[in-house]
Formats: structure tokens, C-alpha cells, sequence
């Protein structure tokens, strides 16, 4: 939830600090704050984004070598200067910065009230600086000793780096739960909850394993487990192009992201569609192809955007590759007692790979002896290794706190296991086969003519950017892009909106239909046309606003509704991957003419690493 840097070498630490804090915002952004060492500890920190840490530190003259840099997402405490990391411990002998969540730390914090600590923050990291702080004088133990015996006496989920003033030539990293990534350069180290601020240095890099502790020094690297077990480090190198991670002249990275979608889709697809598209080959699975032949069941787990691909997954898995499908959020999976048996294949779905009700999820499925697959977009996050087997979507970092690029690469990877799992089944001809592929080929070319609209978007954001409420409706493969499309407007406009099946709406919804009341239809031509173009006049006869999505050429709806955006035709079962992109841009040209942060939606963080 948090972002964390940290440097160790033989450049100054403050532009790296700062640097890094701003790829690492999109992660949390209520307060920053960083600490150099060079002879004694300073400390800078306030509420506010990293601009504005950037902006009272930028003329203090900080000089040294060993630093490290937070920007926070609150769990304990308000965000406020004094609950900003790094925390000190008491007698300002440790800096803490802290991703993550310390459960017991109410408990720890009384044995140490009782033991003369006084703590100045609300937050669970400072029960944390004063408890290593306290094992260190009274153990007399060396610090890494000492953040060992802590962890070993904390609950909860950490990524945490730690400088200690009396050892000043060392960072101390550690994680569990809470991912950090070591990059290794010459004579020097990074440290960050992701690759972001590291790239520009080295892609020589070390994903921290949970439980494992590292002690980084300026030539030197050592890794244990919290019981003090050696582990040897395995080196990955980075994929990671630098201008992935720059909004290249666009305006946000959300809108920087909707448009790439045509790039990525295609990204998605490299290596797994035949050059005469009549087979998919998705190699992350071939060696567990048999067991999902044998399924009984497929349970999909994951969280918000995630789970509503995961819900285009269950309507095409089952039409296409006739398997049972449940689709669950993580975090309720986890704590209802699920049935779960061994021959059951969980898809979990993620674009950080980090979420940890999705993580929790995983670890309950694999305990029941069921066989995890993963569908993540970042290399090397904690599903990808926590599962049996995968497929990475391929889509490149997304940073807009709003997901969009994500979202098609799931529904795409989950489109492409639906046709393969449906042909491998022979419920699908060859000849089907490869129409379905070449129709799914097509997309990306078919969202770059949606792009080339936008302008059309933006007029009617203008119309509607006052409105207190919008209702998307959609049926069938088109019922989660309504859920998506109201996700999307109000996470990052605070408009209130609500998804629905179109034919759901008569059930209670349509009370609230008045003249005000902008109704998004997602209406393109297929099954439930003549069924939608109904809920479409029920809408109208109570005077509601209808914004249609449609396909190319509708002239039915155009009698009917207020607003038509045309999509190009396609095959109804992929529609979804067209039909999100004009929900995204509408939400996008309504926030930004609210004047909203769009790539730093308030009271939200992109990958939600707490419970
Ligand atoms: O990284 P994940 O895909 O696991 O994240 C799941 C959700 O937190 C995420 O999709 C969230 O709903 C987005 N902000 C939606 O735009």
C-alpha cells in the first residue's frame, strides 16, 4: 500500500530518494517523507504528495550516501506529518519506513509503555523502531540481531527498511507479506517495494522471498531467513523499458494507458497465437493442460477490476470450454469456509500480483490441495510465485491508480483459455477455431478506431460531468463492462455510480430513473439486442438520460437514445474488450474536467497489500 526506496553506495541518496518516491506514489500518496544518514540521521517528512517534500527539502543542502524514502497509504494513524514516515525509535538510534500492517501492535506497544517508551505518532511502524530499539540496548546484540528477535515477536505483513545510527554502514531490509526488490549495482544497492525506482540503475535485481532478512552494505549483500538460516540469492534481470514508466507527453498515465491498450493487447498476445491463427498456446500452462482437461470446476479469485474480468472469464470459459465457474472476491473466499476440492483449478487474477486478500486466497486454495494458475501483469510479484503455473498478461506497468490496460490483458488471456480449453475439448471445429482467433487479432486495431473518437467522449463529459449519479446496464458478456464502467467513474470522478444486468433494473433501480439520471447502455448487436433495446425505452419512458454504447451503423437505438458512441462489430463474446475502452474514456474526460487527480484518485492506493 505503501511505497519504499531505499539506496546504499557511492552517489548522493537524495535525487534517487526523491525520484523513486515519485514512480512509487501511484502506491500510496497521504503523506512522504526520507532519511539520510551522513553522521547523524535527518529526517524529512510531511503530509502531502512528493512534490511537496521535493519542494521544502529541495534547498536544505542533504548530503549523504545511505538514505531511504516512503510515501504512505494511512492503515494507523491520520495522515499527518507526525504519522509520515520514517519513524525513529525513541532514542533516535533506528529509522523505520514500514509497508504494511503490524496486527499486534497494540500489545507490543503497552510492554513497552510499560517498560518507560513514549511514542509522539498513532502508527504501527514506531511500535516497531521502539521494539527493535529495545531489544538492541537490552540484548546488546548487534542490529540485525535485533530486527530479527522483533520480527520473530510481530503478527502482521511487513516490507520494511531499517537504518540503525550506531551501525551506519548498512541498510537492513526484510518482508513478508509486503514485497521489496533489491537492485544490485556496482558498489552500490536499491531497495523498493517494486522495480520502478531501480530500473534507470540496474536490472540486475533480487526479489525478497517472505521471511527473509537482508543486510545490505555498500560491496556487500547478505540474506537470511528470520531464523537465521542463509539463503542464497537468486538474480533476476529486468524486462522494464524506462519509458513504460513515463507518461510519454500524455497528460496522466491513466489516459497514456487507455491509449496503449491496442500496444498491449497485441504485447499480450506475442508468442501464443499461431502466425496462421489457428492455435493458441499459452505456455505457462502446457505442463498442467491435462489437469484442467480433467476439471470438474474452475473457481476464478480476485479484486475489484480483476474480478470483473474474472466474470467475462466465468461467461466464456463456460460457453466456449463448457467448465463450471465460480467467480469470488479474495478477501470473501478466504473467511466464508469455501468448498474446495483437489481436482478444482483456481484462476487467481491480478494485475500486481501484490493483493492480499487475492494472496490469502491462494495460500487457502493450495492448503485444500486444489491447483493454483495465476493471471498477473507484474514479473515477479507474489502470485505469479505463490501459484503452480501462470500466464503473465504482458501488458507493461500500469501506474494510474484506475486500471484500464490491465483489464483488456486479462480479459484477453482469459479469452484465448477459453478458445483453447473449448478447441483442446473438441467442443470447438477447427474452422471455429480459427475465426475466433481472427476476430480476437482484430481487437486491437478495432480499439485504435475507438481511440481516434475521443474527442467525441470529451463533449459528452462536458454534458454530464455534474451529474451526481450515473447507471451503466449491460447483459450478458456486456454485464461486467457495466460493472468496470461505473467502477471506473467513480473511483476517480466521486460520482456515485452503479453497474447492473439491464434487466436487473426493474427489480429496484429503476426508482431512482429521473430526468437527471445519465443512464450508460452497453448495447452493442447480439443475443439480447431486441432485450436491451427494451430496457433502453423503459429508461426513456421515465425520462432518464441514455448514453448508448453501440455497434457501428445502429440506426434502432439512435431513434431511442439521447447519446450514441459507436463501437466496430465484433464477435459478441469479445465484445467486452472494445466496449470498455469508450466507458474508460468517458470516466477519464468527466474526472479530469472535475478537476479530480486521475492517477491518484483520493483514499486509494493501486495495489492493496493489506487486508
Ligand atoms: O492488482 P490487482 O489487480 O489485484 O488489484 C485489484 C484491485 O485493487 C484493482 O483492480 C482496483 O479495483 C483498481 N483500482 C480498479 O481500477
Amino acid at each position: 500500500m505503501c511505497g519504499i526506496v531505499g539506496y546504499i553506495g557511492f552517489r548522493e541518496a537524495y535525487p534517487i530518494l526523491i525520484n523513486g518516491l515519485k514512480r512509487l506514489e501511484y502506491r500510496g500518496y497521504d503523506s512522504a517523507g526520507i532519511a539520510v544518514m551522513n553522521g547523524t540521521t535527518n529526517i524529512y517528512k510531511h503530509k502531502g504528495k512528493v512534490a511537496e517534500l521535493e519542494e521544502t527539502t529541495r534547498t536544505k543542502n542533504i548530503h549523504g550516501t545511505i538514505g531511504m524514502g516512503h510515501t504512505r497509504w494511512a492503515t494507523h494513524g491520520v495522515p499527518n506529518d507526525i504519522n509520515a514516515h520514517p519513524h525513529s525509535s525513541q532514542h533516535a538510534i533506528f529509522t523505520v519506513i514500514h509497508n504494511g500492517i503490524i496486527e499486534n501492535y497494540a500489545k507490543l506497544k503497552e510492554k513497552l509503555e510499560a517498560r518507560g517508551y513514549k511514542f509522539v505518532s498513532d502508527t504501527d511502524t514506531e511500535v516497531l523502531a521502539n521494539l527493535i530499539e529495545y531489544i538492541y540496548i537490552k540484548g546488546e546484540v548487534s542490529a540485525e540481531i535485533a530486527v530479527r528477535l522483533a520480527l520473530a515477536k510481530v503478527v502482521g505483513a511487513y516490507g520494511i527498511v531499517i537504518m540503525c545510527q550506531n551501525e551506519p554502514e548498512q541498510l537492513i531490509a526484510a518482508r513478508k507479506g509486503s514485497p521489496l526488490v533489491i537492485g544490485i549495482g556496482n558498489n552500490e544497492y536499491f531497495v523498493a517495494s517494486d522495480a520502478t525506482p531501480i530500473v534507470e540503475y540496474t536490472n540486475s535485481v533480487i526479489y525478497l522471498n517472505n521471511d527473509n532478512i537482508a543486510v545490505i552494505k555498500r560491496n556487500e549483500l547478505t540474506l537470511k531467513t528470520i531464523e537465521n538460516l542463509q539463503v542464497t540469492p537468486t538474480v533476476h534481470k529486468l524486462t522494464m523499458d524506462i519509458d513504460a514508466i513515463e507518461k510519454n507527453g500524455f497528460e496522466h498515465f491513466m489516459l497514456k494507458e487507455i491509449f496503449e491498450q491496442p500496444r498491449s493487447i497485441n504485447d499480450t498476445f506475442r508468442g501464443r497465437i499461431s502466425p496462421l491463427l489457428d492455435e493458441i498456446r499459452l505456455g505457462g500452462l502446457m505442463d498442467i493442460l491435462p489437469k484442467i482437461d480433467q476439471a470438474k470446476r474452475i473457481i476464478i479469485i480476485a479484486c475489484g477490476t480483476s474480478w470483473h474480468a474474472g466474470l467475462v472469464g466465468e461467461y466464456l470459459i463456460e460457453e466456449f470450454a463448457r467448465i463450471p465457474v465460480e467467480v469470488e472476491y479474495g478477501s470473501e473466499f478466504r473467511y466464508r469456509n469455501p468448498i474446495i476440492n483437489k481436482d478444482d483449478i483456481i484462476i487467481a487474477i491480478s494485475q500486481s500480483g501484490e493483493t492480499a486478500d487475492t494472496l490469502a486466497a491462494i495460500s487457502l486454495a493450495k492448503s485444500k490441495g486444489a491447483t493454483v494458475l495465476g493471471i498477473c501483469n507484474v514479473v515477479g510479484s507474489s502470485i505469479p510465485r505463490e501459484t503452480h503455473a501462470g500466464v503473465y498478461t504482458h501488458a507493461g506497468p500500469e501506474i494510474g491508480v484506475a486500471s484500464t490496460k490491465a483489464f483488456t490483458a486479462q480479459v484477453t488471456v482469459l479469452t484465448m483459455f477459453a478458445f483453447m480449453m473449448g478447441h483442446r475439448k473438441k467442443l470447438i471445429s477447427n474452422q471455429q477455431y480459427k475465426q475466433l482467433i481472427t476476430d480476437l487479432v482484430a481487437i486491437p486495431q478495432k480499439i485504435e478506431h475507438i481511440l481516434e473518437m475521443h474527442q467525441e467522449y470529451k463533449r459528452i463529459a462536458e454534458l454530464y460531468k455534474d451529474a451526481t449519479n450515473f447507471l451503466y446496464l449491460g447483459r450478458g458478456y456486456l454485464f461486467p463492462v457495466a460493472l468496470e464502467g461505473a467502477l471506473k467513474l467513480k473511483e476517480i470522478s466521486y460520482i456515485h455510480a452503479e453497474g447492473y444486468p439491464a434487466a436487473e433494473m426493474k427489480h429496484g433501480p429503476i426508482a431512482l430513473i429521473d430526468n437527471k439520471m445519465p443512464v450508460v447502455v452497453i448495447a452493442t448487436r447480439d443475443k439480447s439486442y431486441e432485450k436491451i433495446c427494451s430496457n433502453i425505452q423503459e429508461v426513456k419512458a421515465r425520462k432518464g438520460i441514455v448514453i448508448a454504447i453501440v455497434t457501428e451503423g445502429d440506426t434502432v437505438i439512435k431513434q431511442m437514445a439521447d447519446h450514441v458512441l459507436e463501437v466496430p462489430a465484433t464477435n459478441e463474446a469479445i465484445a467486452p474488450l472494445t466496449t470498455v475502452v469508450p466507458l474508460q474514456l468517458l470516466s477519464y474526460y468527466i474526472a479530469v474536467m472535475r478537476g479530480c487527480n486521475v492517477d491518484q484518485p483520493r483514499n486509494l492506493a493501486k495495489s492493496v497489500t493489506v487486508e
